[in-house]
């Protein structure tokens, strides 16, 4: 009885999600009429290319979040700066993106079954996914339905989070997109994957010593600043595994990022990291419902976007 109760309210939030989704004109099926193989032909692409390339999934995953957060999910982290336009990707804040060439292949590969109907903004939601679960991560199913945006600015990129933030800071900047704290602890989780190189971190290195710092681990970071400021430091110890070994991090004063040890050092985010670091089946949970709403972030509708047919360039 109990069950069948816990059933129907679990019912009933697929379904108000689901309006979510409907109302910005996305849905789970949205390629089932006009492009039935689509989710199969770009998740076998993204496989095949992270199993040649494991490192590529962190560069995926990063892509979508860089392309949600300015403008919304629309793709406009693909377009190519032209001669009288500077794109986001150009920006020193792309902070080293990667994958790039998967979604131009995933593209290709759609485009010869259905031209014209598959958006790159979806292929590029799509990729994340199967990147995470390529990775050893949750498998989850996100909407489909955003289109392309023609607008991608240089400058639009402040609206990306600097390394350097502190956690009341990354609260109140992902509570802009409507995420709680907790979410975005979640979504930080994606650091369980993939580098950041020293000029992302150097900051911490100089200067007062940054008490929320390990001395050892102040070391290690050191070390691979000595070759340089685009020298890559993992994130955690199993860099091409989606685990929950990245919240170790902080709690031993050993995160990367500033940002990464901030969410211990705040009282309003370090339970998050304690209870994701013990239970890796929460963390999972939480941050695949977190990476659904992030995909769903300002999506273009109808005439308001449109379905590109070179990833890189508007129509
Ligand atoms: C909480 C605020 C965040 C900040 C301040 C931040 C900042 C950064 C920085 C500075 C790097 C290293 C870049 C480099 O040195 O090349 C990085 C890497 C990365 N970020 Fe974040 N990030 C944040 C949230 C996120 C989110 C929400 C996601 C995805 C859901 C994400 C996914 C990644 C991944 C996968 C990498 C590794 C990329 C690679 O190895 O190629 N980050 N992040
Ligand atoms: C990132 O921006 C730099 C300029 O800051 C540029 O040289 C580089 O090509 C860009 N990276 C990508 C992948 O577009
Ligand atoms: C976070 O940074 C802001 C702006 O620099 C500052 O006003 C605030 O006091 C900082 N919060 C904490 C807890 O350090």
């Amino acid at each position: 009885m109990v069950i069948a109760k816990l059933f129907v309210v679990f019912l009933l939030l697929q379904m108000m999600s689901g309006f979510v989704f409907r109302a910005k004109g996305l849905s789970m099926g949205y390629y089932i009429m006009s492009c039935p193989m689509a989710e199969l032909i770009v998740r076998n692409t993204v496989t095949r290319a992270l199993q040649a390339d494991p490192t590529l999934a962190a560069g995926l995953i990063r892509m979508h979040f860089h392309d949600c957060f300015i403008e919304g999910c629309d793709a406009s982290i693909l377009l190519d700066s032209t001669k009288d336009n500077t794109a986001e990707k150009d920006s020193p804040a792309n902070l080293s993106l990667r994958g790039y060439e998967v979604i131009d292949a995933a593209k290709a590969e759609v485009e010869k079954k259905c031209p014209g109907v598959v958006s790159c903004a979806d292929i590029v939601a799509m990729a994340s996914t199967y990147a995470v679960f390529a990775a050893g991560g949750p498998v989850y199913d996100i909407p489909k339905g955003r289109k392309d945006g023609r607008r991608s600015k240089i400058e639009d990129t402040r609206n990306l989070p600097p390394p350097t933030l502190n956690a009341s800071e990354l609260i109140t900047m992902f509570g802009q997109h409507g995420f709680t704290a907790q979410e975005m602890v979640a979504l930080s989780g994606a650091h369980t994957l993939g580098v950041a190189r020293c000029s992302s971190f150097k900051n911490r290195l100089s200067g007062t010593v940054d008490p929320n710092l390990d001395s050892g681990f102040a070391k290690q970071l050191a070390k691979t600043c000595s070759a340089g400021d685009n020298t890559e430091q993992s994130f955690d110890a199993t860099r091409n595994i989606f685990d929950n070994v990245y919240f170790n991090g902080p709690q031993r004063k050993a995160g990367v990022l500033s940002s990464d040890q901030t969410l211990f050092a705040s009282a309003r985010t370090r339970n998050k990291i304690n209870a994701y670091a013990f239970n890796q089946a929460m963390f999972f949970l939480d941050f695949q419902q977190a990476m659904v709403k992030m995909s769903t972030l300002d999506v273009k509708e109808g005439s308001k976007g449109e379905v590109r047919k070179d990833c890189r360039k508007i129509n």
